[in-house]
């Protein structure tokens, strides 16, 4: 069986200002009435397949993660807090070792908790066929056939067949420039990498024992330190602080020769921009997608999104525009991945 792991620690800036710090997009129910974490913890509810859910989360969010499992009747066998955010690679490796203890075989899926899949039988019927490669220690990557030359995902340079439905991986590349990511395209030999991963437990501590002894040992230490507080595991602050900030695809899925993929069967979408959600939005006969306190007259493409105050959007086109009690946020489609910018800077000038 695979034991569910949930990386739930990011704060979602490009959704700004609905997704904030304290209340990042996995959290929200942005996409459906269920929110993105609860959609993800379902996926993988079915116990003929899977373990226990693990969830590795940054401590403030600890009592909102609880209560959404719980309203949705499910709950983790644990929780691991972080006290700051180290990125993906050191929240893998505190699930890869809390799995160890459970079990040594322990095979994970590591599932990032902004995403949405529509079809969740064809997800598990892609899982299935990466099974027997992650237990023989290589680590398993789901890709996504490309259709735009997206900068913000990573890239799976495709090899030959290694099995049914499994290809080699000749080479990762994590966000890549603009001219980079045409040249992929134009290749076909490339596919988005969904960020979903299946791999051993004792591989993945193997691997980084030999390419980040440094943070491997800062996570073994934040672990026992760490102190238990109800359901929740509280990493050890110092020793965690301790571990460098890093993505799994940097620290891993870069630099290994064991990576193979699995091209995905089901339906995926990065719900990481407020274009994202124009997309998959309900649209209006001038393609505009209206969510709560908004109404649009003649307003064509546009995505407007009030939580605040009535927003009326008059005779424009392809806006974004989105309002909270305390923010308003207006932009235009395509220029949205910069809203992460636009909050460091935001945040820097206090
Ligand atoms: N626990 C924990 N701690 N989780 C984290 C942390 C952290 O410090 N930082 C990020 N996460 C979670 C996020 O909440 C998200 O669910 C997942 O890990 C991935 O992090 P992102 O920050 O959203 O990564 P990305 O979108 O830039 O890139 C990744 O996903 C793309 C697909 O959406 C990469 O894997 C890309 O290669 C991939 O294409
Ligand atoms: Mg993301």
């Amino acid at each position: 069986k695979i034991t569910p792991v949930i990386l739930s620690g990011g704060t979602g800036t490009r959704l700004w200002p609905l997704s904030r710090e304290s209340y990042p997009k996995q959290l929200l129910p942005l996409v459906a009435e269920e929110t993105l974490l609860q959609q993800t913890a379902r996926r993988v509810a079915d116990p003929a397949l899977f373990n226990d859910l693990v969830v590795v989360a940054n401590a403030e969010h600890r009592f909102v993660i609880a209560e959404q499992l719980r309203c949705i009747g499910m709950s983790a066998r644990r929780i691991a807090l972080e006290p700051m955010g180290r990125n993906t690679a050191p929240a893998a490796l505190i699930a890869a070792l809390f799995a160890l203890r459970d079990d040594p075989e322990s095979i994970l899926l590591l599932m990032p908790a902004d995403h949405a899949i529509s079809d969740d039988e064809a997800f598990h019927v892609t899982l299935k066929m990466g099974i027997e490669s992650a237990c023989d220690a290589s680590f398993v990557l789901f890709g996504i056939e490309p259709t735009a030359p997206v900068t913000g995902y990573g890239y799976i340079h495709m090899g030959k067949p290694v099995g049914h439905g499994v290809r080699k991986v000749l080479a990762f590349k994590e966000k890549p420039d603009l001219a980079t990511a045409e040249r992929y395209l134009a290749s076909h030999d490339y596919a988005w990498n969904s960020g979903i991963f299946l791999l051993s437990a004792r591989a993945l501590i193997d691997e980084m024992r030999c390419l980040e002894p440094a943070l491997l040992h800062a996570c073994e230490r934040a672990i026992e330190a760490g102190r238990n507080d109800l359901d929740f595991l509280r990493l050890d602050a110092a020793a965690f602080a301790e571990a460098r900030s890093v993505s799994l695809d940097h620290a891993l899925m870069e630099r290994t020769k064991n990576a193979v993929v699995v091209p995905a069967r089901f339906s995926w979408s990065d719900i990481g921009t407020w274009s994202a959600l124009w997309q998959r939005g309900h649209k209006n006969a001038e393609g505009t997608v209206v969510e709560g306190n908004a109404t649009a007259h003649n307003a064509r493409d546009c995505y407007l999104r009030s939580d605040g105050p009535l927003v009326a959007a008059l005779g424009v086109h392809d806006l974004i525009v989105v309002a909270t009690h305390d923010a308003v946020l207006v932009t235009t489609k395509g220029r949205d991945q910069d809203v992460r910018p636009l909050v460091e800077m935001l945040r820097q000038s206090g």
